[in-house]
């Protein structure tokens, strides 16, 4: 389908067809190639180096206690979808719900360089995406905006709210955490394949913070139905003062964070806010920027409008997944969730637990991370098995939901088996028996980690239907960064690791599977296998360096 024709091949409007078309050249342009990387900065301009710590100069700061080790639930727990006891929504549960989501994992060191990590993880460990919690009067908390700083652990007080329709607006129990990003901490190294990025590290966080809130027995949703300037309006990241000479954050998305059914009235909260006193401006991060208009643009093509109605979820109900070796609190395991740098090229896993990680990737009922969306899957993974007993190496299909299955078949080389693999409830399709650890590794940038992993994978996206609604482009995205997310814990759990692979040849992987147009399209890559560490650097907890 071209970007300029429509659904029922109508003709699009100009705007709508514009808006197309931008997505349209953002995604080529962006894509790495065989014989060209797509355009970046060149060069590592170090002076200019974006800060990854944001604050607001002139906000007060809130120190959040470390109460995170004092959580019982265990992740094996959760990820069955069995949530334990509701945790109060007080100063104690907030500080536990960042702590183990966005906050500091570890530092690193290597000689007298150090790096902090973050149990979100981000590509090239340049952390676009900011937190921030909107909430009604808690116990220890005054009600109000406010920013988390994970360096610190601290909330800072954007704005300061004294109206009684606010603490209505909030339902019986809850508090909203709102997403932002700041582009030019990708774009600083990545240059134009960095918007792609940010939406992929926006994705991570939003799983983060599902998987948190569940240990705390709270319930995560996506609240998709506001327009980007409602998020940034109840955010105050549109206050034009504030951000004077600072980059500007873009609005990423509000998430729900409650029990129960209730809903926040974002209405009523954003007409509140315009008693509250703000307070802090944003610091500047790097002293010099380059425009990337390709950015701009993408970013423009994608703004979302204010949508009516869910779109319509099938969970279908499953048995739970096995359990993983480990069983771990759930704190334990989001702190020491880490990105391989090297694999060993020898470690197996055996078919059963590969099948269970596979079964945690398919959507449940108020199970974390994909309690957060309202929409059924829409992202389908393509994967390269190289070492798991049991299994032919090959190339694999799973689809997250049974439908996509004749889209795929017929999108897809028209010789591929289809056959049926791993337990019946499990939609996973033996395509071809073939060792693959070649060409995976060619694909991703000719990375060894995916080829000497246990499995790589890539995930499918259906590109072509943004076209209609290119809002939805970017939650394609997410929803790759939560799956990505849900494997990098499933990962940890099962004694082996994972990462994430945004460098990869977009149309290696498409040549690979007999793509040929933009129905279905590869969006984020990944590998799993038995780590290999690198002895010259050392680990520091996450907090040791605070005053
Ligand atoms: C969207 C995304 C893309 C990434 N791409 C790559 C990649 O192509 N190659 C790689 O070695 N690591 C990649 N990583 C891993 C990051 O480098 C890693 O998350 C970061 O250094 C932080 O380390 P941590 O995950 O251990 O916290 C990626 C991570 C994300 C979230």
């Amino acid at each position: 389908m071209e970007p300029g024709v429509g659904a029922g091949g109508l003709i699009r409007d100009p705007d709508e067809s514009r808006r197309a078309s931008a997505l349209f050249d953002y995604h080529e342009r962006s894509k790495h190639r065989l014989d060209r990387y797509a355009p970046g900065p060149g060069g590592l301009d170090w002076a200019n180096q974006p800060d990854p710590f944001r604050r607001f100069a002139g906000a007060q700061t809130v120190k959040l206690p470390f109460a995170a080790d004092r959580l019982a639930t265990r992740y094996n727990a959760i990820r069955r979808g069995e949530l334990p006891a509701v945790h109060a929504f007080d100063l104690t549960g907030i500080a536990i719900l960042f702590e183990i989501s966005l906050g500091l994992s570890a530092w690193k060191a290597f000689g007298s360089t150090r790096w902090s990590l973050r149990c979100n993880p981000s590509s090239g460990n340049l952390h676009p995406t900011e937190g921030y919690l909107v909430c009604p009067p808690l116990p220890g908390l005054s009600a109000g905006v406010y920013h988390y700083v994970s360096r610190d652990h601290a909330l800072e007080r954007r704005a300061a709210i004294d109206d009684p329709s606010w603490n209505g607006a909030f339902g019986d129990l809850g508090i909203v955490v709102g997403l932002t990003s700041i582009y030019w901490r990708e774009a600083w190294k990545y240059g134009m394949r960095a918007w792609r990025y940010c939406q992929h590290d926006c994705g991570h966080a939003i799983a983060a913070v599902s998987y948190a809130a569940a240990a705390l027995g709270w319930q995560t949703r996506m609240l998709s139905s506001v327009a980007d300037e409602l998020v940034a309006a109840v955010l105050g990241i549109d206050r034009e003062t504030d951000f004077s000479l600072a980059e500007r954050e873009t609005a990423d998305t509000l998430l729900w964070i409650g029990v129960g059914a209730s809903h926040p009235e974002l209405d009523r909260i954003k007409d509140s806010l315009r008693n509250a006193t703000w307070f802090g401006r944003a610091d500047r991060l790097s002293a010099e920027h380059v425009q990337w208009p390709d950015i701009d643009s993408i970013h423009r093509a994608t703004h979302k409008p204010v949508t009516i109605g869910r779109d319509t979820t099938n969970a279908t109900p499953m048995p739970p997944p096995g359990d993983p070796p480990l069983d771990l609190p759930f704190a334990t395991l989001a702190r020491q969730r880490r990105s391989a740098v090297d694999f060993d090229g020898e470690t197996h896993i055996g078919e059963e637990r590969f099948y269970a990680m596979l079964e945690t990737l398919l959507p449940r009922e108020n199970t974390p991370p994909w309690n957060a969306l309202d929409s059924s899957p829409s992202i389908h993974v393509a994967l390269l098995v190289h070492r798991v007993s049991g299994l032919d190496a090959g190339l694999y299909m799973l689809l997250r939901e049974g439908a996509a299955l004749s889209d795929l078949r017929q999108s897809l080389r028209l010789e591929w088996l289809w056959e049926k693999r791993g337990p019946g409830h499990l939609p996973l399709y033996l395509l071809l028996p073939y060792e693959l650890r070649e060409i995976a590794k060619l694909i991703c940038c000719h990375q060894n980690i995916a080829a000497d992993s246990c499995f790589a994978l890539g995930m499918l996206a259906p590109v072509e239907r943004s076209f209609d609604e290119p809002w939805r482009y970017r939650r394609m995205f997410w929803e790759c960064g939560m799956l990505g997310h849900a494997l990098y814990l499933e990962a940890e759990a099962a004694g082996v690791r994972s990462t994430g692979i945004g460098c990869f040849f977009d149309d290696e992987m498409h040549d690979l599977l007999g793509i040929a147009d933009h129905r279905w399209q590869s969006l984020y890559h990944f590998t799993t296998g038995g780590p290999r560490d690198d002895p010259r650097l050392s680990t520091l907890p996450p907090y040791q360096f605070l005053p």
